[in-house]
């Protein structure tokens, strides 16, 4: 496929190494070269099969925006935006694109949601419950869309009317570690995901893209990672 991977960052650069290793044709676009949009015309985007973003929350709405117009189909990696998810499943739907967003692309971290899900049980037993999320000093939003998700899953799991609290640390460079702590009188208990590498989120978007090629629709990461 011809992909265009928006954003030279960390996780960016990263992902466009991944599908150079899975055979595609990959295009990079930082910064620089699109600040007004202008690697997202219809004219630019002509070759392209899917768009994969990993830019900034700031930038990701009008990246969103233009790749909709131009009926491309896309998988977005970047955080912060998902208060406008209805807005933008609205857009896809109407232009009858193929979107797939998560809050994470890594398989441990989709695994440890469904632990997540079954932790939930505890609240019922009189364990209260805390998310501990740390990521490197220059990440731009926290809490972390992963902390979120967790902290939705325990709340519809739980049916508690109290969320658990999410804790942000922003240190040194750590990839990304989400604990969750349940506590009683008696015990703890401890749960952790700790990202080693960039990889995981890099393979993860990857297969994303290639699942989404031929399709349509909105797709959160989480419901279809065992497809892919
Ligand atoms: N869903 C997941 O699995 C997952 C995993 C990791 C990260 N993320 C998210 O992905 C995003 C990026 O993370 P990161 O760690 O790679 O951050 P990063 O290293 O800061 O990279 C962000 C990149 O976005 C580029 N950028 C900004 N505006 C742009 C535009 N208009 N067009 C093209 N590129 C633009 C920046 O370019 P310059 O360098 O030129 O300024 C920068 O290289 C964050 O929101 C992060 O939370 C998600």
């Amino acid at each position: 496929m011809n992909l265009l991977v928006l954003g030279r960052g960390k996780t960016g650069s990263l992902t466009a190494e991944v599908a150079r290793e899975r055979k595609h044709f990959v295009r990079v676009v930082g910064a620089e070269d699109n600040n007004a949009g202008e690697a997202l015309t219809t004219d630019e985007l002509r070759e392209i099969d899917v768009v994969l973003d990993f830019t900034t929350p700031h930038r990701v709405i009008a990246n969103i925006e233009a790749r909709v117009g131009a009926s491309k189909h896309m998988v977005v990696g970047t955080t912060g935006w998902h208060g406008e998810l209805d807005r933008i499943r609205g857009r896809v739907e109407e232009k009858g694109t193929g979107f797939v967003y998560g809050a994470n692309f890594s398989i441990g971290v989709n695994l440890f949601f469904e632990i997540a899900r079954a932790s939930a049980a505890a609240l019922h037993h009189d364990y209260a419950g805390q998310i501990f999320e740390r990521h490197h000093k220059h990440k731009k939003d926290a809490p972390s869309a992963t902390a979120i998700t967790i902290q939705k899953m325990i709340r519809e799991t739980s049916a508690s009317e109290k969320d658990v609290e999410i804790v942000s640390f922003r240190e040194g460079d750590v990839v990304g570690m989400h604990e969750i702590v349940l506590e009683s009188s008696a015990d703890r208990i401890y749960l952790c995901h700790d990202a080693k590498s960039r990889r995981g989120f890099a393979e993860g978007a990857v297969r994303a893209a290639e699942w989404i090629a031929g399709k349509k629709g909105f797709y959160d990461f989480k419901d279809v990672w065992r497809e892919v």
